[in-house]
C-alpha cells in the first residue's frame, strides 16, 4: 500500500508556467493536451488561467476531437446562438476569414456573449492557420483597469449596472422579413441583460470592469447623455497598454483566457489573407457586484432601467414583451 507521501509525490503537477505580462498572461509547458490531462496538472493548469487570466500552449498537434476533449476537461461547453458552428461539434466555432470572408467586429473591446444571463467564463482558441503577418490578439485585464482606477471612480462605478444587448449580431438578420422574424424570436431567447459595471470575479473575488462596446447600450438609471459619457470613459481602460498583452499566434498554439476578468480584441489587419481558428466556450455564471444597484429618483427625465420595460432595437408594438424578461433578475 502506497504511502501519504509517495501519493502526495505521484499527484505533484509537472506543468511550468511562466509569467508572460505585467498585467496578465502566462505561458503553461510541459503538458500535452492530446491526452487526458492528469488531475494534478489540470488543477495547477485551472489556478493559472485565474491567477493570470491568459494561458498560452504551444506545439499542441491535436485532432479535432482530441480539442473539444481538452476544452471539456476545462468545463461543460456551451454553443453560440449566433455563429456558425460544426453540423457534428455545435460547441465548436470555426473562425475562418480572409478578403473576401472578413470576420464581423472582433475589431473592438469585447468579453464574449455578455448579452447573456451567463456569460462564459473562458473562451479556447487554437490556430490552425496562421496568416504570414498580422492577425495578432490583443488582451486587456478589467481586473488591472478597476485597480487602476482612483478609489473614488472605484466605489461611483460600483452603484451602477449597464444593459447589454447581442447588437453586433443584429446585422445577421437585416434585409428580409424572415430575417426580421428571426430576430424578434432571438430578441425573446436572449433579452437585454443588466450585468453590474464593477462585477467581481466568483473565484479570486477580485474587483473588474464589465462593459464593452460590443454589447452595452446604456447605463441603467441615469440620462442618456450621462450614460454615454461613463461608458466612454470605461470603454477606454482596455486601451491602456500597460493593462494589455498581445499574441503572436504560431501554429498548433492554443490560448484560454478568463472570458470574466479580461477583454479582447483581433484586429483585421491579416486581410486578405487566411486566418483559421476554432473556437471553444466554456460555461460561466451570473455575473454579480458588490452593492445594489442604484434607484432612480426621477421618472420624468427619461432615464431607462428603472422601472419600465426596456425596449430593445427591433422593438414593435404589437411585439412588447413583459417588462420582467427585460430587466434583470434576481
Ligand atoms: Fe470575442
Amino acid at each position: 500500500m502506497a504511502t501519504v507521501a509517495a501519493k502526495q509525490k505521484r499527484q505533484k503537477s509537472r506543468v511550468l508556467v511562466e509569467k508572460l505580462g505585467a498585467a496578465l498572461g502566462a505561458e503553461i509547458s510541459n503538458v500535452d493536451l492530446s491526452q487526458s490531462v492528469a488531475s494534478a496538472d489540470m488543477t495547477a493548469i485551472q489556478k493559472a488561467f485565474v491567477d493570470h487570466g491568459l494561458l498560452i500552449f504551444r506545439n499542441q498537434d491535436l485532432s479535432q476531437d482530441e480539442y473539444i476533449s481538452f476544452g471539456r476537461q476545462f468545463g461543460e461547453l456551451t454553443v453560440h446562438p449566433f455563429a456558425t458552428s460544426l453540423p457534428d461539434h455545435p460547441e465548436l466555432i470555426v473562425l475562418d476569414n480572409d478578403g473576401d470572408n472578413p470576420p464581423l467586429s472582433t475589431d473592438q473591446w469585447h468579453s464574449d456573449e455578455m448579452f447573456r444571463d451567463e456569460p462564459p467564463a473562458a473562451t479556447i482558441i487554437r490556430s490552425t492557420i496562421t496568416p504570414p503577418i498580422g492577425g495578432d490578439t490583443l488582451l486587456a485585464s478589467m481586473t488591472a483597469a478597476y485597480e487602476g482606477l482612483n478609489p473614488a471612480l472605484q466605489d461611483f462605478y460600483a452603484n451602477l449596472e449597464a444593459v447589454n444587448d447581442f447588437k453586433v449580431f443584429r446585422a445577421l438578420y437585416q434585409g428580409t422579413y424572415e430575417g426580421r422574424k428571426k430576430l424578434v424570436e432571438m430578441e425573446e431567447l436572449f433579452p437585454n441583460m443588466a450585468h453590474p459595471v464593477v462585477r467581481v470575479h466568483p473565484v479570486s473575488k477580485k474587483r473588474l470592469i464589465y462593459v464593452s462596446p460590443q454589447t452595452t447600450k446604456y447605463i441603467r438609471g441615469v440620462r442618456d447623455f450621462e450614460s454615454e459619457q461613463i461608458l466612454q470613459m470605461l470603454y477606454q481602460l482596455p486601451e491602456v497598454p500597460e493593462y494589455q498583452y498581445r499574441v503572436r499566434w504560431e501554429p498548433n498554439m492554443i490560448i484560454i483566457w478568463d472570458n470574466r476578468s479580461t477583454q479582447h480584441y483581433a484586429p483585421r489587419d491579416y486581410l486578405p489573407h487566411r486566418r483559421r481558428m476554432e473556437r471553444l466556450t466554456v460555461r460561466g455564471d451570473k455575473p454579480f457586484g458588490i452593492k445594489k444597484k442604484m434607484k432612480s429618483t426621477s421618472v420624468k427625465m427619461n432615464i431607462r432601467g428603472t422601472d419600465k420595460a426596456e425596449k430593445t432595437g427591433s422593438h414593435r408594438k404589437n411585439l412588447a414583451r413583459p417588462a420582467t424578461t427585460m430587466t434583470k433578475k434576481k
